[in-house]
Formats: C-alpha cells, sequence, structure tokens
C-alpha cells in the first residue's frame, strides 16, 4: 500500500501565447478545469498504474470539494482521510500553459493549509502499513513531519512547490526535488551540469537518496557514492503540469513492488513523459498498460 498526504486543488488552465510580465494582461485561450494538486495527483497517478493508494488532505464545504474527493474515489484512491474544513474554499490553482507546454502556476492552498499533524495521526494505520509514504509542500509542515513520524515504510518527499523557509521532514528516505527545489533546500544558485546539480544534492544530509528531476534532460540519481543519469525519453511536451507527480506517484509503486531505485526511476521517466504529451495534470497520467507499451516501443 502507498499513503499520500497533501493537496487537492481545483486547476483553473488558461492556454497563453506567452507567460505575463508584471502589470501585463494576456488574452488567453479557452478555460479548462481539472481536478489537481500535487498530492492527489500523485495518489492518482499511483492509483492508475495499479498502486493501492490511500490519501491524507483536506478540502473545504464548497462544490470544488465534491468534485476533487469524486474524482480521486473514481481513480480508486482511498478517500476516507480525507477531512472537511467548514466555511473553508477548497484549494485551487490558477495556472497558464503556453505554446511550448511550460506552465505558471498560483496556487491558493485554501483548505489544505489546515491539514494538521492531528489529522495525520488519525490515519496512524494507513500510514504505517505503507510500504511508501509520498509528502510534498503543498500542506503545512507539521502535517508532513507527522506523517513521516508515523510512516512504517519508505517516506519520499517531493520538495514541491519550493516554499521558503519549508523545514524537511526529519527523516526522508528518498528525496524528489526538480532544479529549483534543489536550490531553495540548498540555498545555492540554481545549478545545470549534471556535476553542479550532484555538487548541490550532496550539501543535503539526512536524506537516503536523492533523485533530481532535470525535465527534458532527464533525471539524476545519487545514492550514498554512487550518481547515476537516467535521460529522459524524447517525447513533444502539451502540457508539463504535473509530469512531476505522475513522476514521483509512479516511483512510489514502482518502489512499493521492489523494484530497485533504478528500474523506478526508468519506470517513471516513461510515465511522466506520457504524461506531458497530452493536457491537465491529473488527467494526464497514464494507465500501467500504456507505461509499459511505451517502453517496450523503446526498447
Ligand atoms: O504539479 C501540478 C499541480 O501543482 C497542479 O495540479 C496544481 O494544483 C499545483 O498544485
Amino acid at each position: 500500500m502507498i499513503a499520500v498526504v497533501g493537496s487537492l486543488n481545483l486547476d483553473l488552465v488558461a492556454p497563453v501565447p506567452h507567460h505575463p510580465v508584471p502589470g501585463e494582461t494576456v488574452l488567453g485561450g479557452d478555460i479548462a478545469q481539472h481536478p489537481g494538486g500535487k498530492g492527489a495527483n500523485q495518489a492518482v497517478a499511483a492509483a492508475r498504474l495499479g498502486g493501492e493508494v490511500a490519501f491524507v488532505g483536506r478540502v473545504g464545504d464548497d462544490d470544488a470539494a465534491d468534485l476533487l474527493v469524486d474524482a480521486a474515489r473514481e481513480q480508486g484512491v482511498d478517500t476516507t482521510h480525507i477531512l472537511r474544513t467548514p466555511r473553508v474554499p477548497t484549494g485551487r490553482a490558477l495556472i497558464a500553459v503556453n505554446p511550448a507546454g511550460e506552465n505558471s502556476i498560483i496556487v491558493s492552498p485554501g483548505a489544505n493549509s489546515r491539514l494538521t499533524a492531528a489529522d495525520c495521526e488519525a490515519a496512524a494505520d494507513r500510514l504505517a502499513a505503507a510500504k511508501v509514504t509520498v509528502l510534498q509542500q503543498e500542506v503545512p509542515d507539521a502535517a508532513n513531519h507527522a506523517a513521516a513520524r508515523l510512516a512504517g515504510g519508505l517516506v519520499l518527499y517531493n520538495p514541491a512547490p519550493a516554499v521558503e523557509g519549508a523545514v524537511p521532514p526529519p527523516r526522508v528516505d528518498l528525496l524528489v526535488p526538480n532544479r529549483t527545489e534543489l536550490a531553495a533546500l540548498t540555498g545555492t544558485p540554481e545549478a545545470e551540469t549534471v556535476d553542479d546539480i550532484t555538487a548541490a544534492a550532496r550539501k543535503l544530509t539526512g536524506a537516503g537518496a536523492v533523485v533530481v528531476t532535470l525535465g527534458g534532460d532527464g533525471v539524476l540519481l545519487l545514492e550514498g557514492t554512487a550518481r547515476l543519469h537516467i535521460p529522459a525519453f524524447a517525447v513533444t511536451p502539451t502540457d508539463t503540469t504535473g509530469a512531476g507527480d505522475s513522476f514521483c506517484g509512479a516511483l512510489a509503486v514502482a518502489l512499493a513492488e521492489g523494484r530497485t531505485l533504478e528500474q523506478a526511476a526508468r519506470w517513471a521517466c516513461a510515465a511522466a513523459a506520457i504524461s506531458t504529451t497530452r493536457t491537465g495534470a491529473q488527467p494526464s497520467s497514464p494507465g500501467r498498460d500504456e507505461v509499459e507499451a511505451f517502453l517496450a516501443a523503446r526498447s
């Protein structure tokens, strides 16, 4: 079983010719609405790939709450521990996507910011039983710290989005940052080369292994003194929103199934690549058969 503790957002997505600069208004295309939130995206990604997934999170008491909980349940996620917060809006994300598939996102956390350590303690049985517990940074540190403390298996921490002042849980077995998040964690400028990324990641102590996601450049695995660069699969991206979430969900499934970190990361790269070829975060994450067919076509 996989436990995911994290956010649920209603994503409002607008295609834009380019991302606006401060003071600029950009006329975009028709808006689309999708279930999202890094936590929910990772939970759904894992469930679509065959994982048994329990989710811990908070929604408000509005229409968006029902939509998000129903969407997760319909994908097979155990939503027992998604709690409702009265008189608080459900989390929302305003997402702009340019023609290259690059996004910019404003998250209004709403009920996600009300998730507590006690909420995680209420799900202690799920967290204790999970082979992998997956955490991100769209809920308060206190909730993440409690979840890591209660986790019976591997703790996978995706420090996304980069949040100034966020404190990673004291116990992290696998840290999965992108370049920006790595820079935020280490207090260093964004590293470009594999050597600079390695040097920055090695400044991080306390994580058993680090997997740095590099978008179109693949991923970098660092375990002790070992380092492995896995290139990305070549695809033409339509919308990269949620690719990191597909990666984390797939990584959790593969690790829970007992694959090595290298095997798991390659499989997760395939899931992330497929997700970039479709629009939306949660709707774009692939099923297991799709990932296997994608890999078979490239072997
Ligand atoms: O990672 C993509 C997600 O970031 C979106 O679904 C949005 O809700 C934000 O949380």
